[in-house]
């Protein structure tokens, strides 16, 4: 079977916990794309970025889920030629067989737009930023605005920018429980499953 559930939306929306759980529940494989370009950030030894004086070297090393490589992963998302990169991979891992769930900023949008189950996750900035403090702590006024720098950086740039595909269920867990969050979008995904039998 090949079926795709395309979760997108902005930063600590709740994409990967709920991407994660619906795989788990319906035996589909997972991919979180963001990672895919915090990799790509983070490597301070790629002469094309590096030569445009967007990769900072001593990133090489840093965690991939640190504040600074999600600032490096959005600079660098925002270079056509990176994006290009990465499309037939994330294209050949949606439409593999067994099932997929992507979250990011252009699932349902560029890499599947024929994805079964498209998904925007969204909150509000402020609880996002509470939520990612809890994650990563140090101050929550910095955490606030890094996650408002890079929704701006994400939703303004000129290549695959963040917006939801027009055919998205929007799911705002501004005041849900993770719990309440996945029984939404399990919920979904099992509809359409029923539709498609
Ligand atoms: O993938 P994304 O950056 O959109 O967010 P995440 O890493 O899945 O979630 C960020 C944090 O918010 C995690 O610690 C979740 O447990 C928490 N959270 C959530 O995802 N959904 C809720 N409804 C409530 C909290
Ligand atoms: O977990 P969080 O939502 O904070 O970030 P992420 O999903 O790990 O993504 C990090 C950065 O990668 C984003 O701010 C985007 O700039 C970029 N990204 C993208 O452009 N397209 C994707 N499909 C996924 C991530």
């Amino acid at each position: 079977m090949i079926f795709t559930v395309a979760i997108d939306g902005p930063a600590a929306a709740g994409k990967g916990t709920i991407g994660r759980a619906v795989a788990a529940r319906f035996g589909f494989a997972h991919l979180d794309t963001g990672l895919l370009y915090r990799a790509v950030g983070a490597k301070g030894g790629d002469p094309v970025l590096a030569a445009r004086g967007l990769v900072p070297a001593d990133l090489a090393r840093d965690d991939l889920r640190t504040l600074v490589a999600g600032q490096a992963a959005s600079r660098v998302a925002a270079i056509p030629e990176v994006r290009a990169a990465l499309v037939d991979f994330q294209r050949r891992f949606a439409r593999a067989k067994g099932g997929a769930v992507l979250d990011g900023r252009d699932i349902g949008t560029v890499i599947c737009p024929e994805a079964e189950v498209k998904l925007y996750v969204t909150a509000s900035a402020e609880v996002r930023a509470h939520r990612r403090w809890l994650e990563v702590g140090g101050d929550v006024s910095v955490v606030l605005a890094e996650v408002k720098e890079r929704d701006a950086r994400d939703m303004g740039r000129t290549d695959a920018p963040l917006r939801p595909a027009i055919d998205a269920v929007m799911i705002d867990t501004s005041a849900m429980s993770v719990d309440e969050a996945v029984a939404q979008a399990v919920a979904l995904v099992a509809a359409k499953l029923g539709e498609m039998e």
